[in-house]
């Protein structure tokens, strides 16, 4: 690298990323229910207050102030816009303006996901995405945020994830609705992305310049025998359908998902593009195996690099990165990354992998790859969906018994990026 690589293009934007639900607090969604029914991995476990972020919204504002971030991705939640079905709480769309137009006022710009695997309690009993009566309350949702941003400069984000809320919600049901039904998860799949063109075709009734796209969650598979035919099909399957059918589908307007004996869906949703960004969350690489037993495959994160697993447990594997960046160069769109992080319960290592990171995405904006924003997965520690609250990810962590932000090792880091735009020296990446 010459030393000119380490310095971020100009107008590249440096944030952090969030969701309602994960920090919020007091949030009446399907996910209150499914910890209330004992859903999840450990007993008794509840999201509860979450950060206080709510109460707090302005108090972490300046915590990116501090840091010198240029955006902020939040998540407007469903269940507070329309808690009850049918009833809108038109001081929670105020409360949404005025947070938007605060940061808006601190130079901060927002983003906007309009979905982020929760929705309002009486969603799946009233109007499930397997079935089409989704898509009308869907618009009439989106219209309400859309009015809500009238006049302010936002980067929607229509969908985070939709395969992950694909695999949890509609196939191994370990998220909300719970479902294990490969015929109701294509159809819950065509109606999301029909509910994507439908949000695009709303945004853009209002705002034609803005930009509107989803957060993708790319992830690198590798065979877990590395000459083994059947875990070669594997990964390529899961790399072809995971990663890149949802994306593809909202490029060229045909969805064409096709996992056999798991789930198909094959629609018309547009005629071309719906995406005027490609939004990516990366965060690390599996390994699959190929089982004479149903499901037919085994997921592990191994720690080939000797940098350690994460300690969630994941795979530190800054390439992966790199060589999803890469791939997007297909799309001829600007890339967004909307999420990138780690699980570092001692706060030692974050900066270190955020290096190892930005790193790549510099030589992949050097190869061409247009990218314009990395936003830090996540400002603030948060309730993670399956785990509960052993992770952390926050730059910022949070004492949830006095609801006190600290900042982590990687804030200095951080500071220093956003203040020289460069690629930080490696002596502020010292582990304590
Ligand atoms: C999700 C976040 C989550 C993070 C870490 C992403 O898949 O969008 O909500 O907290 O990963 O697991």
């Amino acid at each position: 690298m010459t030393t000119d690589s380490y310095t971020f293009p100009a107008g590249f934007l440096f944030g952090a990323a969030t969701s309602g639900y994960q920090v919020e607090g007091g949030l009446p969604t399907d996910w209150t229910d499914w910890e209330a029914a004992g859903k999840l991995k450990h007993q008794g476990v509840t999201c509860g207050p979450a950060v206080d972020h709510w109460s707090r919204f302005d108090e972490d504002v300046g915590l990116l102030q501090d840091l010198g971030a240029q955006a902020f991705r939040l998540s407007v939640e469903w269940a507070r816009l329309e808690p009850e079905s049918g009833h809108f709480d038109e001081t929670a769309a105020l409360a949404y303006r005025s947070r938007l137009e605060r940061l808006v006022a601190r130079g901060i710009r927002p983003v906007v996901t309009l979905h982020h695997f929760t929705h309002p309690r009486w969603f799946h009993s009233t109007c499930p995405w397997h079935e089409p009566s989704c898509l009308p309350r869907w618009e009439a949702h989106v219209r309400r945020c859309v009015e809500l941003a009238r006049g302010l400069d936002v980067v929607w984000c229509t969908f985070n994830e939709p395969m992950v809320f694909l695999l949890g919600g509609y196939l191994d049901g370990q998220m909300p609705p719970g479902k294990k039904h490969g015929g109701e998860a294509g159809r819950a799949l065509e109606n999301m992305a029909r509910a994507h063109v439908i949000a695009w075709r709303c945004i853009k009734e209002v705002n034609p310049r803005a930009l509107v796209g989803i957060a993708q969650h790319l992830m690198v598979f590798a065979p877990d025998r590395k000459w083994h035919p059947l875990d070669q099909a594997l990964s390529r399957l899961a790399d072809s359908q995971f990663n890149w059918a949802f994306l593809d589908a909202l490029f060229t307007g045909q969805l064409r998902l096709s996992m056999p004996g798991v789930v198909q869906a094959r629609a018309d949703i547009h005629h071309g593009a719906t995406m005027d960004y490609v939004g990516v969350n990366y965060y690390t690489r599996t390994h699959l195996r190929f089982t004479a037993e149903k499901p037919f495959l085994r997921m592990a994160f191994k720690d080939v690099s000797k940098r350690g697993l994460t300690d969630i447990g994941w795979e530190d594997f800054p390439q992966g990165f790199g060589l999803m960046l890469r791939q997007l160069k297909r799309f001829h769109l600007p890339v967004w990354v909307m999420e990138n992080g780690i699980d570092d319960r001692t706060g030692n290592r974050r900066a270190a992998y955020l290096h190892a990171h930005l790193k790549e995405l510099l030589a992949a904006i050097a190869d061409g790859v247009d990218i314009r924003a990395y936003l830090h997965w996540s400002l603030l520690d948060n309730f993670e969906w399956l785990e509960g609250w052993g992770p952390r990810f926050g730059l910022y962590g949070v004492n949830r018994e006095t609801m006190e932000r600290f900042a982590t090792s990687a804030v200095a880091y951080f500071k220093e990026l956003t203040r020289t735009r460069r690629l930080p020296q490696s002596a502020l990446l010292a582990p304590k």
